[in-house]
């Protein structure tokens, strides 16, 4: 095996689809999000967390980025439960975990507490502000969590893209298979613009292999929908990249959108599904103004290698340049701001869904037709 070590040193593995849940009487409703992170346990994808985080390593994490044994985490995998389950649920005992009336998994109760929603608001997300995504939705959830390891049972079945959910043993095993020695993970919650590519096969330029891998679990209701991207990523990947060069795969998590802290996580996980390299660009996982520009990057410096063993690949805002006639970023290109062809997310969602094309510069015009269909049946859905 050449493949770098998950983190931690163990690929966690506790998908026991033949375990029996008949006799077990307590049951805990899972929400979307809770239920993407059993998943993501049970298949090793947060690797070395074996269950819900009990409170000395949710209070670790909140304060120090660390779990309580030192190990590098920098967001809480928690599962919220409501009041009256924390006055009710017996720990020492094993529940079900369900979602619309299906049993996914079973966690073994260790604890059950009371969280300081306001400090892992701050400490966290850098901002008690609830406008923030992930601040409103951490203040949604329910007040008290509970904490053990779980055992995850059964596996969402996805309709159309299913055959992009591969676990970290596939996508490892598929790494070794083509000899990658060096591979650098992609995260994304949007369309491949100009921009992403760009810094893609700038990376790729380096390494054996580009692991292209969205993150479909919950987003805000004004990004992209995954399935219209995923469409885009398959006719941009037909057309545009060296097929023996790039895998595409689901990460199928949920969207925090915690800016600096998401990073380091997004960076871990894709340790966890093989990748040697990680790319960090402008803004990673941020949204709105909450997170300056490279802030994403600058908390790298936090970290040894030795803690994170990934190695973050850091990237400027990159565009396309009248001037330059190309591709290029700030670190690269001398000209003025008006050179450069820059759309914010927003202006771009705008012009998708009026059917206005943006241009080839900003986004290849086989992706923008995706987009704008797609955009299209879901305004008339
Ligand atoms: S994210 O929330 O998943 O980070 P997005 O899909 O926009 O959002 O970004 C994916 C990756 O590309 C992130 O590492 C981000 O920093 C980087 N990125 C996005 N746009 C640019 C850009 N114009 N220049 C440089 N990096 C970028």
């Amino acid at each position: 095996m050449t493949t770098i070590a998950p983190h931690g040193g163990t690929l966690i593995q506790q998908y026991e689809p033949d375990y029996d849940t008949q006799g077990i009487t307590q049951e805990i409703e899972l929400d979307s999000f809770a239920l993407s992170d059993l998943e993501l346990i049970g298949i090793g994808g947060f690797s070395p967390l074996t269950g819900f985080m009990g409170k000395a390593d949710y209070e670790s994490v909140v304060s120090d980025m660390r779990l309580a044994d030192g190990t590098v985490w920098s967001i809480p995998i928690t599962l919220p439960i409501s009041e009256t389950a924390a006055n009710t649920l017996e720990i020492g005992t094993r529940a079900k975990l369900t979602f619309n009336n299906e049993v996914y998994g079973v966690i073994d109760i260790t604890e059950v507490y009371e969280p300081n929603k306001w400090k892992e608001a701050k400490q966290v997300y850098r901002t008690d502000d609830q406008a923030h995504p992930g601040v409103k939705k951490l203040f949604e959830r329910p007040d008290y969590y509970a904490a053990g390891p779980i055992t995850l049972t059964k596996r969402l079945q996805r309709d159309r893209f299913q055959a992009y959910y591969l676990d970290p043993k596939e996508t490892r095993a598929h790494f070794e298979k083509q000899g990658w020695k060096k591979v650098v993970g992609f995260q994304t919650r949007n369309p491949v613009h100009r921009a992403h590519e760009y810094i893609q096969k700038s990376a790729l330029e380096i390494v054996d292999g580009l692991f292209l891998n969205p993150l479909v679990g919950d987003t805000k209701a004004d990004d992209i929908p995954a399935d219209v991207r995923m469409e885009s990523y398959e006719v941009l990947l037909s057309k545009y990249y060296p097929r023996n060069r790039v895998f595409l795969a689901v990460f199928p998590a949920a969207m925090r959108y915690a800016g600096p802290r998401e990073a380091i996580f997004h960076a871990l996980v894709r340790k966890n599904y093989g990748c040697t390299h990680f790319i960090v660009g402008r803004d990673h996982a941020g949204v709105g103004d909450y997170y300056g520009t490279y802030d994403a990057q600058v908390i790298f410096q936090q970290f040894s290698e030795e803690d994170l063993e990934i190695t973050p690949l850091f990237f400027e805002h990159s565009f396309y340049c009248k001037a330059c006639g190309n591709m290029a970023s700030t670190k690269t290109c001398p000209h003025d701001k008006k050179s450069h062809v820059i759309l914010s997310g927003t202006k771009v969602r705008e012009m998708l869904t009026n059917g206005i094309t943006p241009p080839p510069e900003f986004s290849r015009k086989e992706v923008v037709e995706v987009l704008i269909r797609g955009m299209q049946q879901q305004a008339s859905v």
